[in-house]
């Protein structure tokens, strides 16, 4: 079925309650995708729109991969469904271990989730579990930073940075506390890590001199800050924050929700800044986001801690979904992990990142353009807020999508995430229509 086939009227939009959408004013101007292929949308006007984003972050390898839908299609007639609690399927233990082999050692153990949201609530649980059974129970505190984004649980929202997102929910875990978030005014425009900023770190220092080390549970850190629009590690930072977790017995938690599989040119952020977490969180590109499904992966001591702390024949985490490992689920992420080798998927990022940074600073000295930040294939268009933070980019989203380019904003900050399948004519498809629609905000 193509766009000129597709019927609706602004009433048969009023059923649905769009999730982090303003409701009133999509209905009256709806942008509908009907097709999805390769780079492209179509709009159910009939309009081409290249997906800057790689959708939400999650179809690197672009949209409608045959594979995977067959992949899917063909477990689905085999094996539809099956408990995973205490009963199994092959394709759990397979994906479990083909993504382990992505992992820096000695993260070794893999459990499934259905989102990146649940991946958080489950890490944390895994902190908490992991704690009480050494008898560390006296460490209640987490750590998280301002303007970070954990998804949208109740664990998630408790860790929130990103103020918006929390200030509606009143009711959250106690004991979080923020470290300072990473941007500085003093490094607009940087090409890469910034320079200075690794001594933000020590924050988490002083929460241990004021709470006490021993009272921390973990720190949840975005290697890169990924919805808040691309905030990059200060050189040194992510080094000196595992540091103080291990003189302080600390987990550290990286959520790779954005940052795993690929984004930044290696198969995890761990190993693009050589820092080795103790739990990741995962989601979105795992499945090449055809089908919902999210991981944490925890080292052999978390794993090995937490199970012989039971006796045998014992549950030893009570935790876990209906839907952890789906078979279809499962079916697309070996489908998805599959393609990232045959076509070096990684490899190509790594290839192409200093083109599409270049592309993106070319969009330096625009007269909106308040800072530019980028690493691997993925990058932060900050433009000037309009007097009211948000509007601007919110507009922008939609104007941008009449053009043809789909790029997700959030406040004043364009997200650009090609798809790893992008060629460079498509990088400078994306970048034009950017600069175009920031041309037009201004005529
Ligand atoms: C870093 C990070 N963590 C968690 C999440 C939540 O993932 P989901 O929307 O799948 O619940 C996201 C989503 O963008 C994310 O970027």
């Amino acid at each position: 079925m193509d766009g000129s086939q597709i019927q609706y009227t602004a009433n048969s939009l009023e059923s649905q309650w769009m999730p982090f959408t303003g409701n009133r004013d999509f209905k009256a101007d709806p942008r509908l995708v009907v097709k999805s292929e390769g780079v492209y949308l179509t709009d159910h006007k009939g309009g081409q729109v290249i997906d800057g984003s790689s959708g939400l972050f999650c179809n690197p390898l672009g949209h409608g991969r045959r594979e995977i839908a067959d992949a899917v299609h063909a477990q689905m007639i085999a094996n539809d469904y099956c408990s995973p609690f205490g009963m199994g399927h092959p394709g759990a233990f397979a994906l479990a271990e083909r993504v382990a082999q992505r992992l820096p050692e000695p993260i070794n153990h893999v459990f499934f989730v259905n989102s990146g949201s649940e991946a958080i609530d489950t890490a944390l649980k895994m902190a908490m579990a992991y704690h009480r059974a050494r008898g560390d129970s006296q460490r209640v505190r987490y750590v998280s930073r301002e303007r970070a984004y954990h998804g949208v649980n109740i664990g998630g929202i408790s860790l929130s940075g990103m103020v918006k997102n929390r200030e509606t929910f009143p009711h959250v875990m106690p004991n979080v506390v923020m470290m300072r978030h990473t941007w500085s005014e003093d490094e607009l425009f940087n090409k890469g890590q910034p320079t200075k900023g690794a001594e933000l770190a020590d924050d988490l220092q002083r929460f241990c001199d004021t709470y006490g080390g021993t009272t921390i549970s973990a720190v949840f850190i975005e290697p890169v800050a990924g919805s808040t629009g691309t905030l990059l590690p200060p050189v040194g930072y992510l080094e000196r924050v595992r540091e103080i977790c291990d003189a302080n017995g600390i987990l550290l938690v990286f959520d790779e929700v954005i940052t795993g599989f690929g984004r930044l040119g290696t198969p995890f952020a761990a190993q693009k800044f050589g820092v080795t977490p103790d739990i990741m969180t995962m989601a979105k590109a795992l499945t090449n986001g055809a089908i919902p499904m999210g991981a944490v992966a925890v080292k052999d001591d978390i794993y090995e801690t937490v199970t012989n702390a039971s006796p045998e024949n014992a549950i030893e985490f009570f935790h876990g979904y209906t839907y952890s490992g789906h078979p279809a689920a499962c079916a697309a992420g070996l489908a998805t992990q599959q393609i990232i080798d045959d076509e070096g998927l990684f490899e190509r990022v790594a290839e192409n990142e200093q083109y599409f940074i270049d592309a993106i600073w070319s969009l330096k000295g625009h007269e909106l353009v308040k800072d530019l930040r980028a690493m691997g294939y993925m990058a932060g268009v900050e433009v000037h807020h309009d007097g009211a933070p948000g509007r601007r980019g919110t507009q922008l989203q939609k104007d941008l999508f009449w053009n043809g380019c789909h790029v997700k904003f959030t406040g004043d900050t364009a997200i650009v995430a090609p798809q790893f399948i992008a060629e460079r004519s498509h990088i400078d498809e994306m970048v034009d229509k950017i600069r175009k629609t920031l041309d037009q905000a201004l005529a």
